[in-house]
């Protein structure tokens, strides 16, 4: 039974554009995954919008239909795919030097495909990502004029597909840290910066920049700054685009986002919580380098504080030792292992260990969220959604919010919370899971 007035929703029709920044693992992971599905020779395992179902109504109406059959997305046939990158390697070259498919299995079966997806040449700066060198790389007299030339690729991809609409996720490499700081605050102290070439403006905001004044949703893997500064947020939501971010939550952040709230439901006290990490991939070579992995550190640091909210709960959380790290081993390559050992504490103070030892596939984990992200905000953005969309802090290690909020992390509570925003959408009644009504009131 629908309670609510569904949102208009402007119809899914024609080729959706996916503008990857960054041609690296996640992107042609995702990018030959979507291409193996189409041709059914591999499935969709991952993604909430391929495979998720949705519970409508109470337990008792049995009405589960899959995502994809509930809110009007694009169908994967109807998506093309373009990107940028300074390493001029097209997506079959990439697949093969990233190793993450299997050549034989994967990727050559599709090599026309991905041969004919050849980056354009990107806005990089080696200041910003210090352990890659780009050749493929525009250049421009200020940063508003690279920003301009980004804005010319998005028209031009557009046209030269006949795309109906567009969206950019970011799969680049992570940038070195930067703090907010004056430049970021208004659009008026932004574009000027971009025309002094601030230093505090990085490629990552050009990208965003860009895309928002083309009027297309921009969804950021990664946890460079990027587009969590008010100037882009108001920027998105004067242009009614859809943001977010930040940094895909993937391996070791989502256990972490899903081990301490069970800490906290059963009120476990948490002493420790030591995480470390050997990957072998450039993404790692690039992590190796401190200023690109203070960004990362941050992102992944912050969960356990937002979870724990050791202010309320200081017998239980107030002195939480917590470390992260990330180590270059070049023979795993993408297969990441990681490591966790959580010391917690239960009755009388008495103390306990856990063990987790996730050997998993980075960019195999990952593709499936850039397939979402991609729907998703192009939903969005049909839907009229502007600004930072919460709703999708799901996918995110570090999700945006608005000014004043903390961001939500547990995966299940995220989860629910785009359940919900998925009816109420389509004008379906929110699952609260109180229930009551089915002993209260003698309901069937
Ligand atoms: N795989 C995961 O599980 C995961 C999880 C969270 C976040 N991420 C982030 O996703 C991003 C991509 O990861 P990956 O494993 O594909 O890395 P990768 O190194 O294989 O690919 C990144 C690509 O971005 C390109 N690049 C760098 N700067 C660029 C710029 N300014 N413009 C365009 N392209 C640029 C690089 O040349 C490279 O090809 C990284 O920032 C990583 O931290 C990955």
């Amino acid at each position: 039974m629908a309670n609510g007035t569904p949102r208009p929703i402007a119809p899914a029709k024609g080729k959706l554009g996916v503008l990857c920044v960054g041609l690296g693992a996640v992107a042609t992971t995702f990018i030959a995954g979507v291409e193996l599905i189409r041709r059914g020779t591999a499935k969709p395992i991952g993604s909430l919008t391929q495979m998720g179902t949705i519970r409508l109504g109470k337990r008792t109406e049995g009405r589960s239909p899959l995502i994809k059959e509930f809110v009007p997305l694009a169908d994967l046939k109807d998506l093309v795919f373009g990107a940028w990158d300074p390493v001029p390697d097209n997506a079959y070259q990439s697949c093969l030097h990233c190793g993450v498919l299997d050549k034989h299995e994967h990727v050559e079966p599709i090599k026309d495909f991905l041969q004919a997806i050849t980056p354009m040449p990107a806005v990089f700066d080696q200041f910003y990502v210090k352990r890659l060198e780009g050749k493929n790389a525009k250049v421009g007299k200020n940063k508003k004029e690279l920003a301009e030339a980004l804005r010319k690729d998005i028209r031009d991809f557009k046209a030269k597909h006949g795309c109906d609409r567009l969206v950019i996720v970011w799969c680049a490499s992570t940038e070195i840290f930067i703090s907010p700081g004056p430049a970021h605050q208004t659009l008026a102290a932004f574009e000027k910066a971009m025309e002094t070439n601030d230093p505090s403006i990085a490629p990552s905001m050009l990208y965003a920049y860009a895309a928002i004044m083309e009027g297309v949703p921009f969804a950021n893997g990664a946890p460079n700054l990027c587009c969590d500064i008010p100037a882009i947020e108001q920027l998105a939501k004067d242009k009614g685009v859809p943001i977010g971010g930040k940094d895909f939550k993937t391996g070791q952040t989502m256990l972490k986002t899903v081990l301490s709230p069970m800490f906290k439901a059963r009120m476990l006290g948490v002493a420790g919580w030591y995480s470390t990490n050997i990957l072998g991939n450039r993404d790692g070579e690039i992590l190796d380098d401190p200023e690109s992995f203070k960004t990362k550190e941050e992102s992944k640091l912050g969960v356990l504080e937002d979870i724990l909210q050791p202010k309320i709960y200081p017998d239980l959380y107030g002195n939480i030792f917590h470390k992260v790290r990330i180590n270059y081993y070049p023979p795993r390559g993408d297969n990441k292992e990681g490591w966790d050992n959580i010391d917690i504490f239960g009755w009388c103070g008495y103390p306990m260990q856990i063990k987790v030892d996730f050997l998993c596939r980075d960019s195999i984990l990952a593709a499936p969220l850039v397939l979402d992200l991609a729907l998703f905000f192009d939903l969005a953005q049909r839907a009229k959604l502007s600004g930072i969309q919460e709703w999708l802090s799901f996918y995110f290690k570090s999700p945006q919010v608005a000014p004043g909020l903390y961001p939500e992390h547990d995966l299940f509570i995220q989860q629910t919370k785009m359940k919900n925003t998925l009816r109420w959408l389509m004008g379906e009644a929110s699952i609260t899971h109180l229930g009551v009504e089915y002993y209260e009131y003698g309901e069937k």
